[in-house]
């Protein structure tokens, strides 16, 4: 009898294409949700057993209505579901302050790893209450990511909000096939180093429908990135999308196949930047950013080869990571800065193929923003703007 109703249930799954889910709720693993209580220890013990059942799909039920405080904190896999969904509809936050972090040295906050088809969904909020490491101006490496994601292909992230990260809300390593969006992240304009989305040596990244207002960069595209896909991003207050900075200390940058259409810079810092050290190798190329809103956007468009953060000190380049292949494409609006739009590229590796079409940017009081380009060779049909950028024509 038992063998015919197993049977007949599997045949049912297949029939309808049934998956079998399994719910692991932290609450039934001694998890309090009060915000008080350390819950670390109740997130691990679900966590492995989520990740330690079997079956199609493991969830991670994170409830709605309760704050769950937690320590900084590591989900490693493989596990041995074929895909691990972290459903979070409650409040996560992490200890009020930096001395009270468990260990205030850490790097992150949240942390996956190694987790195959991992999803991260729901309409909850972690809060990483970054505050304290802001005041205490410290370097960008004392202050800890809130959610960093490592070594997991077929990454889905969407739906969720990040407050006040210590530093970056998002961190994407070595992770290919990667989704995220319509998720919220939010800190002060003036909080340090807390980029929205940082992208590092991944492949086939889609970041669509999703609203960041921050620091530091919405969106940052680091080294041994390509095929990387931005769409309908609201951007702003922040410092706007960035490919780079590449290239620091001499190293060998790799950069490919980014394409970022359809967004709004909105009292950005910056709207659409490259920018590379100088002594750097390697390539930034096949870049593209068309159908560009800007509302008052200070530095819409910038390339800079040169880039040189405060406080370092270089001697005469010797190189720089080649920039090639990148277009700017109807940009529409307004800029808050006479000298809106820089190309700033090195006399020793120009920058090639550059294209600029359709750029429509004007100042608040109807005049026309200033263009810098050096060394850089390409083309654009405008007839206001941008048509005097190129040297070659
Ligand atoms: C898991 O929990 C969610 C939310 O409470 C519920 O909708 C779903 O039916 C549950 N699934 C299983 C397999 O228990
Ligand atoms: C990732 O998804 C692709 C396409 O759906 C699938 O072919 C592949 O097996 C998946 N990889 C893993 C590690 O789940
Ligand atoms: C980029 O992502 C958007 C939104 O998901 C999608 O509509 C579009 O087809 C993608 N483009 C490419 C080149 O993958
Ligand atoms: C440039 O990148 C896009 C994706 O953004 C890709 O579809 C296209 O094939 C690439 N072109 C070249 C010349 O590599
Ligand atoms: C731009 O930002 C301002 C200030 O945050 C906000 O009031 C306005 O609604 C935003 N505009 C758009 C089109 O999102
Ligand atoms: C840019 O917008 C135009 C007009 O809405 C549309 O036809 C075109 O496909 C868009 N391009 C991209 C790359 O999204
Ligand atoms: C630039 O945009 C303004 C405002 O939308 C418009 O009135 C003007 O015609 C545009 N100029 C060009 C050259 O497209």
């Amino acid at each position: 009898m038992e063998i015919i109703l197993r049977f007949s249930v599997s045949v049912i799954f297949l029939c309808f294409g049934l998956v079998n889910s399994q719910n692991y709720s932290v609450l039934d693993f001694d998890a309090t949700g009060d915000g008080q209580t350390d819950d670390s220890n109740a997130f691990v013990k679900t966590w492995n057993a989520a990740c330690g059942g079997g079956g199609d799909i493991s969830i991670l039920l994170i409830p709605a209505g309760r704050t769950f405080l937690i320590q900084p904190i590591v989900f490693n896999g493989p596990c041995r579901s074929s895909n691990t969904k972290v459903q979070l509809e409650g409040v996560i936050i992490a200890p009020s302050n930096k001395e009270a972090w468990s260990n205030p040295n850490s790097r992150m906050w949240i942390k996956f790893s190694a987790v195959l088809g991992l999803v991260i969904v729901g309409s909850g909020t972690i809060n990483g209450r970054g505050s304290s490491f802001w005041e205490q101006n410290l370097k960008a490496s004392q202050r800890p990511t809130s959610l960093h994601i490592s070594k997991c292909d077929n990454l889905s992230i969407s739906g969720i909000t990040s407050v006040d990260s210590p530093k970056n809300h998002i961190s994407i390593a070595a992770c290919t096939n990667v989704a995220i969006s319509n998720v919220r992240l939010f800190a002060p304009e003036d909080s340090p180093n807390t980029d929205g989305i940082d992208i590092s040596r991944s492949t086939n990244v889609n970041i669509f429908d999703s609203t960041i207002q921050t620091g530091d960069d919405c969106i940052a595209i680091n080294t041994g990135n390509t095929n990387i896909n931005i769409t309908r991003i609201n951007c702003g207050p922040g410092h706007g999308i960035s490919v780079g900075s590449l290239g620091v200390n001499g190293g060998n940058a790799a950069v490919s196949d980014v394409q970022v259409t359809q967004c709004t810079f909105n009292q950005t810092m910056n709207g659409a930047r490259i920018k590379t050290w100088p002594g750097g190798q390697g390539y930034a190329r096949n870049i593209s950013f068309e159908n560009i809103t800007l509302i008052n956007a200070k530095n819409p468009i910038i390339i800079d080869q040169q880039y040189i953060d405060k406080g370092r000190v270089y001697s005469a380049e010797k190189s720089a990571v080649a920039i090639s292949n990148i277009k700017f494409i109807d940009f529409l609006g307004t800029t808050s800065k006479k000298n809106a739009i820089k190309i700033d590229c090195s006399a020793t590796t120009r920058c090639k193929d550059v294209l600029m079409n359709g750029i429509n940017i004007t100042m608040a009081d109807g005049k026309q923003p200033r263009v810098d380009c050096k060394n850089v060779d390409g083309k654009s049909e405008d007839t206001i703007l941008t048509h005097d950028c190129f040297e070659n024509i």
